[in-house]
């Protein structure tokens, strides 16, 4: 007979049930994980028609979530980096168009992951908060890294000394997001100043990741005091976050010297338009898709050589700070609900224990 686990399936309709799964054996460079924790993110909150909009690949019913945290299971073939009983932080990518495969998605007890996507958690991190992590960093990644998008060189290893630093500056637009905690951290990590926008609710926030600067978004002289504080500083990229972040960084990125490279994590129907608006004032926008990272070196360079390090020297904050929402695969879509009201500064995320199968 089979092995099953307990996995939280959608439907076409966008109806969750919790039912049993195959449990997975990892093929060659793969990991299976036990989950211990699952983050909640915007994408897994959308209502089943926007779902079919964003991933028209996707085969339903499915095992949705991208974030989860948990310990090794069992270890594929040509994998040197884990053992079983690790404890490890991954990227799960069953919705991406490469994958599209249930056994890869994070919200089920036992979750397939690419050990090239996965990152070992020290001791001291829960891994309830190194949860928040894998989603929201390759977002961030992908906007600062891909080629296509700003294209910035990837962090070294080691920390940026003070006086090091770049004389650049990357505009984080948005910031108080989990991708944009992650974009400040990345920025910094990479050697280059930050300026911010978050409200003040988030500023000390924001600040304590190593931002320069935080000017508030709402404010209807945003634009402007985003312009003063890169006074005298080269714009090494934006990315914009968050509604709205768009068309204003793009007036942002016209009055600034340096790359006029807006890279958007909130792509939209506009997109396309501003995107054309935008060429004739020489300001380049890219559609930013925090899935790109899993089939590029941006993945692994994140997952294998800036996290597992920055974490271990608590170089990197799993951040926005952790709020344990549900304690097993039943609480998810009440987390998700809650998600679709908004969170400030908070990653939503669910503690789960391993249920034998009832069968
Ligand atoms: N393209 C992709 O592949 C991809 C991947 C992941 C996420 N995203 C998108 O990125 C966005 C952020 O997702 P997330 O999970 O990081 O968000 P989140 O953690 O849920 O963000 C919460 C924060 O959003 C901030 N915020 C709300 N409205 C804003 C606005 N109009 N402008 C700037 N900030 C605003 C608030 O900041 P304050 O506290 O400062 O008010 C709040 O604290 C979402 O739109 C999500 O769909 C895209």
């Amino acid at each position: 007979m089979t092995a099953t686990h307990q996995a939280l399936w959608v439907d076409r309709r966008g109806t969750f049930r919790v039912g049993p799964a195959p449990t997975p054996t990892p093929r060659p460079g793969e990991l299976v994980v036990e989950a211990h924790a699952v983050a909640l993110n915007p994408v897994d909150a959308m209502p089943g028609v926007a779902r079919r909009f964003v991933y028209p690949w996707l085969r339903l019913p499915t095992v949705l979530g991208t974030d989860v945290a948990g310990t090794v299971v069992a270890v594929g073939e040509g994998v040197s980096r884990f053992r079983i009983g690790d404890r490890v932080v991954g990227f799960a990518s069953g919705q991406e168009r490469f994958r599209n495969d249930p056994a890869h998605g994070a919200f089920q007890h036992v979750v397939v992951l690419a050990a090239d996507l996965t990152a070992h958690v020290p001791d001291e991190v829960a891994l309830t908060d190194a949860v928040v992590l894998p989603l929201a960093l390759t977002t961030a990644a992908a906007g600062l890294f891909e080629p296509d998008q700003l294209g910035l060189p990837l962090p070294v290893g080691t920390p940026v000394k003070a006086g090091d630093e770049r004389d650049e500056t990357v505009l984080v637009w948005g910031a108080a997001t989990s991708v944009g905690n992650n974009a400040v951290q990345l920025a910094r990590a990479a050697g280059y100043r930050v300026v911010a926008t978050a409200s003040p609710r988030s500023a000390a926030l924001v600040l304590g990741l190593g931002a320069s600067a935080v000017v508030d978004y709402r404010g209807r002289s945003a634009v402007d005091e985003v312009v003063a504080a890169l006074e005298g500083h080269t714009l090494a990229g934006t990315v914009a976050i968050g509604a709205g972040s768009l068309s204003r960084t793009i007036r942002v990125a016209r009055r600034t010297q340096g790359t006029r490279r807006v890279a958007s994590a909130y792509p939209s129907p506009v997109t396309a338009v501003r995107r054309q608006l935008a060429r004739p004032y020489g300001v380049r926008v890219s559609a930013i898709w925090g899935g790109s990272p899993a089939r590029s070196a941006v993945g692994p360079a994140m997952f294998r050589d800036v996290l597992p390090v920055a974490l271990a020297h608590g170089r990197y904050r799993p951040s926005p700070p952790a709020e344990v929402v549900g304690e097993d695969l039943a609480s998810i879509p009440a987390g998700l609900e809650r998600l679709r009201g908004g969170v400030a500064a908070r990653k939503l995320v669910v503690r789960l224990r391993r249920d034998p199968d009832p069968r």
